[in-house]
């Protein structure tokens, strides 16, 4: 239609405030938003319907349109769904209701054994047909499907195989946004008749890897434009050390100028020290004594009555993998505690960094305090209350929580890697070190310990800096609406 708006729809599997698990959502939550406010496109989102969506359809946000069930094929069966229409904050989401493939207690793998759900790509390609089938069944026209992570690589897959020859999807385009390139959704082939299509398209320049069905090579592949979240991280993975066995494919992407970096941004309504409603004090750059003060009731919160405001607290909140450097971490915990300082670490993940951090905090109790647990309260509590933030990932592709310490005057700590590398500014915003060893790593934050001990004008000035960035979405937002425009225009 001449000058009505293009129609996006974002499809992930996580969505902030829906339902999140790590960085994906935040993003894919606070682009729809920023489409929303800027009004160029109109912006719609999918994503399946878990436990945890349904405690959001509560919020008074949330208003629901229109439920239509019916069945599509998975492998040889046919199976029933639901697609609900709901608005919230006045975007268009649909949610995929399967209580069977997503009702569970996790959204990936099982929380109490912490291993992937062995139907991941039944459900991952049910929830991508389905999409596809409601959008005819419910008459939506969309120009461009944004698929976010390898969970939903088969978006454009199908695009180009199953649903090429449909004129309902005659000028659709895709974009794939790879926000992790470590996580690529590799299956047994014995499962390819889940997916429905043709042999031919188990090929090197389809979704073969290695003799296995990849899903984050199926989104490369059959995409239109690719992105992942960094500048430097677009560049890292075409290097073997990062490219996970991809970087050939990624090369040739990047040469053939289908391969953009675009840096992810922060959702300043949620992340505000002056309004953050997980906060029972509120700060800016000008009162940065309710931020000490915050420090000490967080502190006497966790058990330690007198609170030594001369000892920096150290925080991180993370997934507990191999990604964020917990191996380096862990080696220098002792040491770091021998500087005099306070420690605290949120995050869950793999049961060996779990097991080695519950032993530490007993060790150093109180000053080391430990949430094993997703608390996103909590996660806002650290930031805020915390002097200095530590992420020391082996690899990050954008990374989020370093950008919200800024936001917050908190320090980060960071490696010169990816998103971190392109976002803290050493000795203006934060700290940067290179080496990936326990020596660099401690080295680094030794040198923060000793600037926020020995230095706290220089310490308050570079807290100052930090606050002062501006990684609002803006910026990112619009280049995303080039690469639509640009496909919308071929
Ligand atoms: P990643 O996506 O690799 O996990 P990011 O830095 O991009 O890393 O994003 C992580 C997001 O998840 C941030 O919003 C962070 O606050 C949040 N987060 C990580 N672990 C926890 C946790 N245990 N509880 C609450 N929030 C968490
Ligand atoms: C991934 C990355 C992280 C990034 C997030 C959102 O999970 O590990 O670096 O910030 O996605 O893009």
């Amino acid at each position: 239609m001449p000058g009505s708006k293009p129609h996006v729809l974002l499809v992930a599997t996580e969505v902030s405030p829906l339902a999140k698990v790590g960085g994906l959502a935040d993003v894919v939550g606070a682009l729809a938003k920023e489409f929303q406010r800027l009004g160029k496109v109109k912006v719609s989102v999918a994503l399946p319907r878990y436990h945890e969506v349904d405690k959001c359809l509560m919020s008074e946000h949330i208003t629901p349109r229109r439920r239509e069930e019916f069945a599509v094929a998975i492998g040889t069966q046919s199976l029933m769904g639901a697609i609900e229409h709901v608005v919230y904050h006045d975007i268009d989401v649909y949610l995929v209701d399967q209580p069977h493939y997503f009702k569970r207690n996790g959204i990936y793998f099982d929380e109490t054994y912490k291993i992937d759900y062995a139907d991941n790509l039944e459900r991952m390609a049910f929830f991508t047909r389905f999409v596809f089938e409601a959008l005819k069944v419910l008459d939506l026209k969309v120009d461009v499907i944004h698929a976010h992570d390898w969970q939903c690589g088969l978006f454009p897959f199908y695009l180009k195989s199953l649903y090429k020859m449909d004129g309902f999807f005659k000028n659709t385009k895709s974009v794939f946004t790879i926000h992790n390139l470590s996580y690529q959704g590799i299956f047994s082939v014995e499962q390819y008749g889940i997916l429905g299509v043709d042999w031919k398209y188990f090929t090197i320049n389809g979704l073969e890897f290695y003799g296995h069905i990849n899903l984050l090579k199926a989104g490369i592949n059959f995409s239109d434009m690719i992105t992942v979240v960094s500048e430097t991280y677009a560049k890292e993975i075409q290097l073997p050390e990062f490219g996970n066995g991809l970087e050939g494919i990624i090369r040739e992407k990047a040469a053939a100028g289908q391969i953009v970096g675009i840096m992810n941004g922060v959702d300043y309504e949620e992340w505000n020290p002056e309004t953050d409603e997980y906060l029972p004090v509120h700060y800016t750059a000008k009162s940065l004594d309710q931020k000490k003060a915050f420090k000490m009731t967080y502190l006497k919160d966790k058990g330690i009555s007198q609170p030594d405001p001369g000892r920096p607290l150290l925080g991180m909140v993370s997934r507990l993998v191999d990604q964020k450097g917990l191996d380096i971490l862990l080696e220098i915990v002792p040491q770091l505690m021998e500087q005099g300082v306070y420690l605290t670490v949120l995050g869950q993940g793999k049961e060996e960094y779990e097991v080695r951090l519950r032993d530490l905090a007993r060790h150093y109790a109180p000053a080391l305090i430990l949430s094993i647990t997703f608390d996103v309260a909590e996660s806002h509590r650290i930031i805020a209350a915390s002097d200095m933030l530590l992420v020391p990932s082996r690899f990050e592709p954008a990374g989020l929580t370093q950008l919200y310490a800024m936001a917050y005057g908190t320090l980060p700590v960071v490696r010169k890697t990816g998103g971190l590398a392109d976002s803290v500014k050493h000795g203006v915003t934060g700290f940067v070190f290179e080496p990936y060893t326990p020596e660099a790593l401690l080295g680094m934050v030794s040198q923060a310990i000793a600037t926020y001990k020995q230095n706290p004008t220089q310490w308050e000035k570079m807290m100052k800096n930090a606050m002062k960035e501006d990684f609002s979405w803006k910026q990112s937002a619009h280049k995303y609406l080039e690469i639509y425009k640009h496909l919308l225009q071929e």
